[in-house]
């Protein structure tokens, strides 16, 4: 029998190449988080780590790739194996399927979708930066000179918009409870979930989604507060009388004429 059978048409391949799929998102949005918690750090630290991931070039396209293969295989599973139980109900099996089950299955349908409409706005926001003016996506240089994105200042302006960051919050609280669920489910296809271990899984599993989504809630409310302030001169609005030694900005002034020649040496 073929592997590509076996994992995409039969029904127990299909869950575990969802549930194998979905871990897999899952390493992301921990990994992802971990970076973006770097914006409680100084500035350079998360324009340096955006300057460093933009630097793999090919290599940072081929995890892009990955990513959304792995993406559209998980969705294209769970549409199916949606239709599937749909069919079985409608051959007279619904006596087996509990309420609470259907009800599960239909939440996770709901929220996987908005989880869906709010990655392809999160791309057009921060990735492909198209979704606000040339203001929202300004440059800085780094303490030792590197010309770089912004991603400090672009996040904060995000999220002063109340808005925008309410459907952030609505969204990774969907993605929270769409991971908790999906990793139990996970753990049940994978034949992880005995009778010894389903409490202590359920319980790690909630905590590591609670702990996900007060990690992503603390960037957006820290930067809709001003919690976490912009520090680039140029954004902000402030000029520097001297080149400051605690945070390595140079003067407004300063940081523009970098900006500025770093451009016509690119042209
Ligand atoms: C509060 C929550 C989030 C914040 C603050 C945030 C922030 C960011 C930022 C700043 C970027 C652009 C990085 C750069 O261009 O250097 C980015 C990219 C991205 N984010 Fe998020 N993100 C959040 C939640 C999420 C979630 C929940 C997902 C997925 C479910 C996600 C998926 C992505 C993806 C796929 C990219 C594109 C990475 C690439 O290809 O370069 N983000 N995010």
């Amino acid at each position: 029998m073929n592997i590509i059978h076996v994992l995409f048409r039969s029904s127990i391949g299909k869950k575990v190449t969802m549930a194998v799929s979905g871990f897999i998102l899952f390493g992301f949005v921990i990994g992802h988080l971990s970076g973006n918690l770097q914006i409680f750090a100084h500035p350079d630290k998360i324009n340096a780590y955006a300057h460093f991931l933009e630097s793999l070039g090919p290599a940072l396209w081929v995890i892009r790739l990955f990513l959304l293969v792995t993406a559209g295989i998980h969705i294209w599973l769970a549409a199916q194996l949606t239709l599937e139980n749909r069919q079985a109900r409608q051959k007279g099996y619904q006596k087996q399927v509990t309420l609470r089950a259907t009800l599960a299955s239909r939440y996770m349908r709901v929220s996987g979708v908005i989880v869906l409409v709010f990655i392809i706005y999160h791309l057009l926001h921060f990735t492909v930066r198209v979704t606000g003016s040339e203001a929202d996506y300004p440059d800085t240089i780094l303490a030792d000179g590197t010309p770089v994105r912004d991603v400090h200042s672009m996040m904060i302006l995000g999220f002063q918009n109340p808005v925008i960051a309410g459907f952030y919050l609505l969204s990774v609280g969907l993605l929270s409870w769409h991971l908790a669920h999906g990793l139990v489910s996970m753990f049940q296809s994978l034949g992880l979930r005995t009778r010894t271990w389903t409490r202590f899984l359920e319980r790690v599993t909630v905590v590591i989604c609670v702990l996900y989504f007060l990690g992503n809630a603390a960037i957006v409310v820290a930067a809709m507060t001003g919690n976490v302030r912009i520090q680039n001169p140029k954004v902000a609005g402030f000029t520097c009388r001297t080149d400051c030694e605690v945070c390595g900005a140079m003067t407004a002034d300063a940081v523009a004429e970098t900006l500025e020649d770093s451009k016509e040496n690119q042209s």
